[in-house]
C-alpha cells in the first residue's frame, strides 16, 4: 500500500524514490500518502517489474533496491512465477550501479531458501551476510503492511542482502 515507501520519503528527503507495482488500490494509498506528506521526490511506475526495469532504467542506473515480500506462490506448479528468478536477477544486477545494494525479505522459508539460492549463484552480486546466509534486517526496513499480517500469524522474517559488485 505504499506505507513503506512513504516512510522512506519522510527519512530520505535526499534520495530520489521510485515504486513499481501493478496493484492499483495499492498505488492510490501511495498517492494519497505523498499528498499528505508533500512528498516531490516519490515515483510509482505502475508497470510489471522486469519490464519496467528493461524499459526505463539504464545499466548502473540505481544505487538501491528493495524487494519486500514478493509473493511467495507456495505451490509448486506456481514457483514459475515467482518474481526471483535467474534472468530477474540478471537485469537487477544489470541495472544497479557498482557497490550499490539489492535488499529483499520474505516471510515463507521456502521462497526465502529460494532466493538465496538463486541471488548466491548471480556472479554480479556478492552476499553480504556471506554465501548460504541470511542477513540481519536492514536498520531502514519498516515493517511492512504484508509482514505485519505475518507477524500477527506468529511467522518469522527472513532477510537478504547482497552488493553489486
Ligand atoms: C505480497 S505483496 C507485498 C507488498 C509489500 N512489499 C509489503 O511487504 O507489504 C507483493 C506485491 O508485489 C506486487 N507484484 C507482484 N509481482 C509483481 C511484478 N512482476 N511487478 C510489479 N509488482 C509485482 C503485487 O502487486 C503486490 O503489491
Amino acid at each position: 500500500m505504499g506505507h513503506a515507501l512513504v516512510h522512506w520519503g519522510k527519512q530520505h528527503p535526499d534520495w530520489n524514490l521510485l515504486g513499481i507495482d501493478v496493484y492499483q488500490p495499492g498505488i492510490g494509498s501511495l498517492l494519497l500518502g505523498m499528498e499528505a506528506h508533500n512528498l516531490v521526490h516519490l515515483r510509482i511506475i505502475n508497470e510489471e517489474a522486469s519490464g519496467a526495469l528493461t524499459e526505463f532504467f539504464d545499466p548502473a542506473s540505481l544505487d538501491e533496491v528493495r524487494i519486500y515480500f514478493p509473493d511467495p506462490w507456495p505451490k509448486k506448479r506456481h514457483h514459475k512465477r515467482r518474481l526471483i528468478q535467474p534472468g530477474f536477477v540478471a537485469l537487477l544486477a544489470d541495472r544497479i550501479k557498482p557497490g550499490g545494494r539489492l535488499l529483499l525479505a520474505s516471510d515463507w522459508q521456502p521462497y526465502a531458501e529460494w532466493m538465496l539460492d538463486v541471488l548466491d549463484r548471480e556472479l554480479a552480486l556478492t552476499n553480504l551476510a556471506g554465501p548460504g546466509h541470511f542477513a540481519e534486517c536492514d536498520s531502514d526496513r519498516p515493517v511492512t503492511n504484508f509482514e505485519a499480517r505475518g507477524q500477527a500469524l506468529g511467522f518469522a522474517v527472513w532477510n537478504l542482502a547482497f552488493k553489486r559488485r
